[in-house]
């Protein structure tokens, strides 16, 4: 049995999340999670929400709200969804967390210890009328590169080029819209990861099986021109985690905080803390995953993320954790995504376009997306959803194959022998070559999934559902049962065991159909398929189980249309 870390990059805590960004870390996460569990290996799936930065700081002023009352709402909106997604995180934690204010102090302190943290004096943009700092998306004005009239402080959405708030030409306060702006000077504090650039740089090479995507990413910000910067770890801001050194004050840096990217990996850690502090367990409980000298040395640590928060977790995070100079666990391996469209454009939160998690789950259970999007994940290049697509991929595969053969199985069961395993007959030839395939088909199946290679996998399942169908069209029960009644007893007695190892195998990407099969074959035996000739007998001769109600309803044509006219416009 080994110990497995699993870390989702921790959204936003500024709204409600869409389908991409849930397909970008969360359930891939999630699937690995519930997988590993499945395999008996102890897992711990940590994740929590992003609360500090500008973003947080607009949406709540937005809402009229104090931040800190904001934040807290946000938390538990997004708690309730990924409960009913089913993301089954050990801990759901909080990066505004006093476990994360302490431990982000500390590191601050191990850095500027090390000689690794410098004080920057610069220049910022102040704002007169709104008496502060005018950091990031604090400010707004035109674009010095496209002329795009509504270009942030940080970035130009238009032609994504990384700004500084004093390149923006006309700039004004994305707060009050005041352009009584002036550049004023402002202490700052800064990491100097480019002295770390050499153990980064090994450390990555090091890593010889990570997915191209997240190596590609890692190693143009190390090696390009502009790559590998000093980065500034502070802002102007009054939500966040105040800066100071360890426990002590900071001279000359009163009033600031830490820089929401400093603070929101550190949360990683932190929300394990969160974990045993919520239980009363002690502190050796979270350290033996986290601290290498207190057992976390055997720990497999897994990241999930889309590919816009790889920079972070290859170099920024690491140079943390390295520049601390403490034994902390390193990131094992970067699973990091693709983008997901939304039926031919992109979808997108401040445009309020595509699908949203809480609509989502308004129309269809948590199962039907999870099916879709994790056998539709944008791993090898962006991918894109429809509603065609969607309609199709639910229809076929989980009603036709999966849902369709539980159906069958077990109404033919009730009709000819009643609800229980029948007895007598002998499995022949065709039941024997089943096997044979279903327990290459597994082996495959698992190879996917622990190359974390999830449509992949997703095809296998698929594959391993259809089997079932394939053998139930040939040996055709219903007609056996006529002239052979003992015979079609075997067939079903195979059947209806091959339900119970599908729930087994089916459970990480839909789970809530997978504890209906478990039910309705009135069995608590999870036990992984390993030797599918035994598995196909854990239910024996006489076990009663009842016919379950429909595991997947069809998406009709006009359910179809409907959902693609409400979900064409933007949300308000
Ligand atoms: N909130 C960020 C995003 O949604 C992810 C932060 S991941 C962490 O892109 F590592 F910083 F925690
Ligand atoms: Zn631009």
């Amino acid at each position: 049995m080994a110990r497995i870390l699993i870390t989702s990059a921790i959204p936003y805590i500024n709204g409600i999340k869409h389908l991409g960004n849930l397909v970008g870390s969360q359930l891939p996460a999630d699937l690995y999670a519930r997988y590993m569990r499945g395999r008996g290996h102890e897992v711990l799936f940590l994740c929590a929400t992003d609360e500090h930065g500008t973003p947080a700081e607009l949406a709540a002023a937005k809402a009229g709200k104090p931040v800190a009352e904001y934040c807290a709402e946000m938390w538990s909106v997004q708690k309730e969804l990924s409960d009913g997604f089913r993301l089954s995180f050990d801990k759901f934690g909080r990066s505004s967390s006093p476990q994360n204010h302490a431990l982000t102090q500390h590191f601050a302190g191990r850095l500027a210890d090390a000689g690794l943290i410098e004080e920057v004096t610069e220049k910022q943009v102040y704002s007169n009328a709104d008496g502060r700092f005018l950091p990031d998306r604090y400010i707004e004005g035109t674009c010095p590169n496209c002329g795009y009239d509504k270009a942030r402080g940080d970035q130009c959405e238009n032609c994504t080029k990384q700004l500084d708030p004093t390149d923006l030409i006309e700039p004004r306060s994305a707060v009050s819209g005041s352009t009584d702006l002036e550049v004023r000077e402002t202490k700052h504090l800064y990491l100097k990861q480019r002295s770390l650039r050499g153990e980064l740089s090994d450390w990555i090479d090091s890593k010889t099986d990570w997915p191209i995507l997240t190596t590609s990413i890692a190693k143009k910000w190390l090696n390009d021109g502009d790559g590998l910067q000093d980065r500034g770890i502070t802002r102007d801001l009054d939500w966040g985690i105040p800066v100071k050194k360890g426990d002590a004050d900071w001279p000359g840096m009163e009033g600031k905080v830490f820089y929401v990217w400093f603070d929101a990996p550190i949360e990683y850690i932190a929300c394990a803390k969160e974990w045993t502090d919520a239980t009363g367990k002690p502190d050796a409980d979270w350290e033996r995953w986290w601290r290498t000298d207190k057992g976390a040395d055997d720990v497999r640590y897994v990241q999930f993320m889309g590919k816009d928060n790889v920079p972070f977790h290859t170099l920024s995070f690491p140079a943390t954790i390295i520049g601390s100079g403490e034994p902390w666990k390193l990131v094992d391996y970067i699973k990091s995504f693709n983008y997901l469209n939304y039926d031919g454009g992109q979808f997108s939160t401040s445009q309020g376009r595509g699908v949203f998690m809480d609509q989502a789950l308004e129309i269809l259970p948590a199962d039907y997306w999870r099916w879709w999007l994790l056998s539709h994940a944008p791993e090898n290049s962006d991918s894109e959803f429809t509603w065609e697509n969607f309609q199709a991929s639910v229809n076929k595969d989980l009603a036709d194959v999966l849902g369709n053969f539980v159906s069958r199985v077990t109404k033919f069961c009730r009709s000819k022998f009643g609800e229980q395993v029948p007895s007598d007959g002998a499995w022949g030839d065709e039941e024997n070559a089943l096997i044979e395939k279903l327990q290459s088909g597994i082996a495959a199946y698992e190879t996917q999934m622990e190359a974390i290679e999830v449509r992949k996998a997703a095809n296998e399942l698929r594959a391993l559902w259809a089997l079932g169908n394939e053998y139930l069209q040939g040996a055709a029960p219903w007609s056996v049962f006529k002239e052979d009644p003992e015979r079609a007893a075997a067939q079903i007695r195979l059947a209806l065991n091959l339900i119970r190892v599908y729930a087994v195998l089916s459970a990480p990407f839909i789970p809530d159909a997978a504890a209906k099969m478990l039910s309705s074959m009135n069995t608590l035996d999870t036990e992984w398929p390993g030797d599918v000739k035994s598995a196909l007998t854990a239910l024996p001769e006489g076990h009663a189980f009842t016919v379950p109600e429909v595991l997947f309803a069809k998406i009709s044509d006009e359910e179809r249309e409907d959902w693609q006219t409400k979900f064409a416009g933007v949300r308000t």
